[in-house]
């Protein structure tokens, strides 16, 4: 895992942004509202280095501090139109994340949605939303996380995800989502947004399948799917990583006429050890290692990160060191300079062809 003499020099000190442009990639990172707009030293950082931004909360039903949704007939934007002002102040692309997923559902959802009604509910909620940034989006992740990781809990042969939305609507809902977005906004680039494919363990191997088996009934059907998401959280302790398993997956996908995003890459250090400078390399190795391959694949057109600093990242919350020590999971510390995983994100980019 760790490699003490790994060289992670880099030829030419540019913000991400240009090193990856110059490839004709877009590289950028999730942030919540309070980050860009409150934290004024973070929000330059933010746009010197991304060219996309993506709302970690304030785009879905209900995340966070914010509801979109508050009601079954209300849509509050006002968050996730400041976070848009932002991005064209700072020649930012914005991506929309996420229209339908069984996630970060208001209160209500439960209450209110049933057979007869799921459909015009989220036929009403793309439309809406879609319409409302209609030409000013990027792309958006349309659904998300359709495919259980777990494969007793799906009980389906195609491993679809027990969600309101299948419950409601069977397998077809997917297939309607991206329907619907298409007629919303003929612009946007949309997404099919997935995690758990990376690694060459039987859970992501049986993954990867799964996905690919969706995206290939999409496709057979005509549903208007132009680019797979992958989410890209990875384990800094893995020791499953296969370069050559991912790269055929990879193939795979852009033999759809695909596209590929990395969408929301971090690599949990959670279980690496304490001392910092062995986590960052290692870290840093794992960013370049995944990278080196995924960017081989043309069809890969976006990296982007969840969140941009240690300063703010969900796995602060969402898997904590067991020794309370601050994880590190980003390309820049929690004084927002670059770590070791920068550079490794940099020379990923300068070493990969131009798409
Ligand atoms: C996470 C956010 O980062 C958290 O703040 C929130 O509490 C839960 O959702 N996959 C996704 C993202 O598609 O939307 C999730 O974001 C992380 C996993």
């Amino acid at each position: 895992m760790d490699n003490p003499s790994r060289d992670f020099s880099i030829t030419e000190w540019l913000p991400l942004r240009e090193l990856a442009a110059d490839k004709d990639i877009i590289f950028g990172a999730s942030a919540r509202y309070n980050q860009v707009i409150s934290d004024e030293q973070f929000a330059a950082l933010f746009a010197q280095e991304c060219s996309v931004l993506v709302p970690e909360w304030e785009l879905k039903w209900s995340a966070g501090d914010y509801q979109l949704r508050p009601s079954p007939n209300e849509f509050d934007f006002s968050a996730a139109d400041t976070m848009l002002d932002f991005a064209q102040t700072h020649n930012l692309q914005f991506r929309g994340h996420a229209l339908v997923w069984h996630e970060s559902l208001p209160q209500w959802f439960q209450q209110v949605v049933n057979h007869q009604n799921a459909e015009k509910v989220m036929k009403h909620h793309i439309e809406t939303v879609m319409g409302h940034y209609r030409g000013r989006m990027h792309s958006w992740d349309v659904v998300n996380e359709a495919i259980d990781y777990d494969p007793i809990a799906s009980q389906r042969a195609d491993r679809l995800r027990q969600t309101p939305w299948l419950q409601f609507l069977g397998p077809d809902y997917i297939d309607l989502a991206f329907r619907i977005a298409a007629r919303a906004d003929p612009d946007a680039l949309l997404v099919y947004n997935d995690f758990g494919v990376d690694y060459n363990t039987a859970m992501d191997k049986a993954k990867r399948r799964a996905v690919l088996g969706l995206l290939k009934r999409l496709k057979t059907k005509g549903t208007p799917v132009h680019a797979l998401g992958i989410q890209a959280h990875l384990h800094g302790d893995s020791l499953d990583f296969d370069p050559k398993s991912l790269r055929q997956f990879l193939k795979d996908v852009a033999a759809l006429d695909l596209k590929i995003l990395i969408t929301e890459m971090d690599v949990n250090d959670s279980q690496l050890p304490r001392d910092i400078q062995r986590r960052d390399r290692i870290v840093a190795g794992v960013y370049e290692d995944y990278l080196s391959v995924v960017l081989d694949e043309p069809a890969v057109i976006a990296v982007i990160t969840w969140g941009l600093s240690d300063r703010y990242t969900y796995l602060s919350e969402f898997h904590p060191r067991s020794d309370h020590q601050p994880v590190r999971p980003l390309p820049m510390d929690t004084n927002l300079q670059p770590k070791l995983a920068w550079n490794a994100l940099a020379r990923a980019f300068q070493q990969t062809r131009k798409r």
